[in-house]
């Protein structure tokens, strides 16, 4: 199969050279109080155990060690994005993800494919897009199956369509995507066209806030309810769960199990619990942390609460605190399972006693 290697289609270098001619372009205190002995998570868990990586983590042996010791699957951070696949003049590159993908075999990791379609990012080669060249929705359909046909056999998974649903929970955000193709119809041609590009891989639905705002939650399950009826190939749906230490336990297990109750794939897709990010009274650092762990025990309980063959996956957003997304926000967060220096925190410990 030859694939598209730009949002125009195959250009005439790739057709006359009968190959895939791509663009290769370059781009550019630990909170930790007593130690605690946790195995390899990977080792415990019944179901895959992801976390989120960028190409430079992988040339940093420590960090690397780190991750194919813990994980099981990899999620690039952003770099299978279109901010980073979609080039200026529409051509793709993929130096970043092919890192990637290609630390995943070496190590026996599976790789997870994240995200085709968000509203967030609408590249100005497809803005520009001029009708009497190529059409938007040719142009769309071109990216999906370049992206998703160059991992296909790989990919175990995609998520199709990132964080449709409107910030508030009422109906869906209106986007490049919607406008241009309609709002339930360009989510359904996704699905479709990456379904065309890798039959075998399980497509998904993904958004976050959903334990923390019931309302989006009910809007989430009523558009996956809706893309089946409609016909449309998915497979699962991922809850990102970026939560903070005050997060309600009652929510976050309720959205796990109703998320099951579609019969689909269930992925927490995006896991992380801010300390910052609290709001409640108590800044006491202590009980941030120990509901912190707390919130790591109810995600594990709730997950393994879904039926084996529903649980598709856990991904962390990242394993040590210092590589976290959120540290953006605020230096001084601690997220995720493993402190600054690579060592098992509390969290980590307490979501390890609910999987094993
Ligand atoms: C974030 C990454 O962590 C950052 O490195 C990137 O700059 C922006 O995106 N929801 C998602 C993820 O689906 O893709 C986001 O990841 C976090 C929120």
């Amino acid at each position: 199969m030859i694939l598209p290697n730009s949002l125009y289609g195959l250009s005439r270098r790739a057709v006359v050279g009968g190959a895939l001619a791509l663009a290769g372009c370059q781009r550019p205190a630990s909170s930790q109080v007593a130690p605690v002995h946790v195995p390899p998570l990977k080792s415990l868990a019944s179901f895959p155990v992801g976390t989120a990586v960028q190409a430079v983590h992988l040339q940093d042996p420590v960090l690397s060690g780190l991750i194919a010791a813990q994980a099981s699957q990899l999620t690039p951070e952003w770099e299978m994005k279109m901010e980073y696949i979609v080039r200026d003049d529409g051509g793709f590159r993929f130096d970043a993800p092919d890192a990637i993908a290609a630390f995943a075999r070496v190590n026996g990791l599976r790789l997870f494919g994240h995200t085709l379609i968000w509203y967030a990012q609408s590249p100005p080669a497809f803005e520009a897009l001029d009708e009497s060249r190529v059409s938007f929705a040719e142009a769309y359909r071109n990216y999906i199956h370049a992206v998703v046909g160059r991992y296909r056999g790989q990919a175990v998974g995609w998520d199709v369509v990132n964080e449709a649903v409107a910030e508030d929970g009422e109906g869906w955000r209106d986007s490049l995507w919607s406008r241009r193709l309609g709002p339930f119809d360009h989510m359904v041609l996704a699905f479709q066209h990456a379904r065309e590009a890798d039959p075998a891989a399980r497509l998904f639905l993904n958004d976050y806030n959903l334990e923390w705002l019931p309302k989006k939650r009910a809007t989430f399950l009523r558009l996956a309810e809706r893309l089946m009826a409609a016909g449309a190939p998915i497979d699962g749906v991922g809850t990102q769960t970026h939560i903070a230490a005050d997060q309600d336990p009652g929510e976050l297990r309720r959205t796990i199990a109703e998320l099951g109750q579609l019969g689909l794939l269930v992925h927490v897709s995006e896991f992380d619990v801010s300390l910052s990010r609290a709001e409640g009274v108590f800044k006491d650092w202590r009980r941030l942390a120990e509901g912190q762990a707390a919130l790591y025990a109810q995600a594990a309980e709730a997950f393994m609460a879904l039926p084996a063959s529903q649980r598709f996956a856990f991904t962390f957003w990242g394993l040590r605190d210092a590589e976290s997304w959120l540290k953006r926000e605020d230096g001084a967060d601690t997220p995720l399972p493993f402190d600054e220096f690579g060592q098992p925190k509390a969290a980590a410990a307490a979501w390890a006693e609910r999987v094993a």
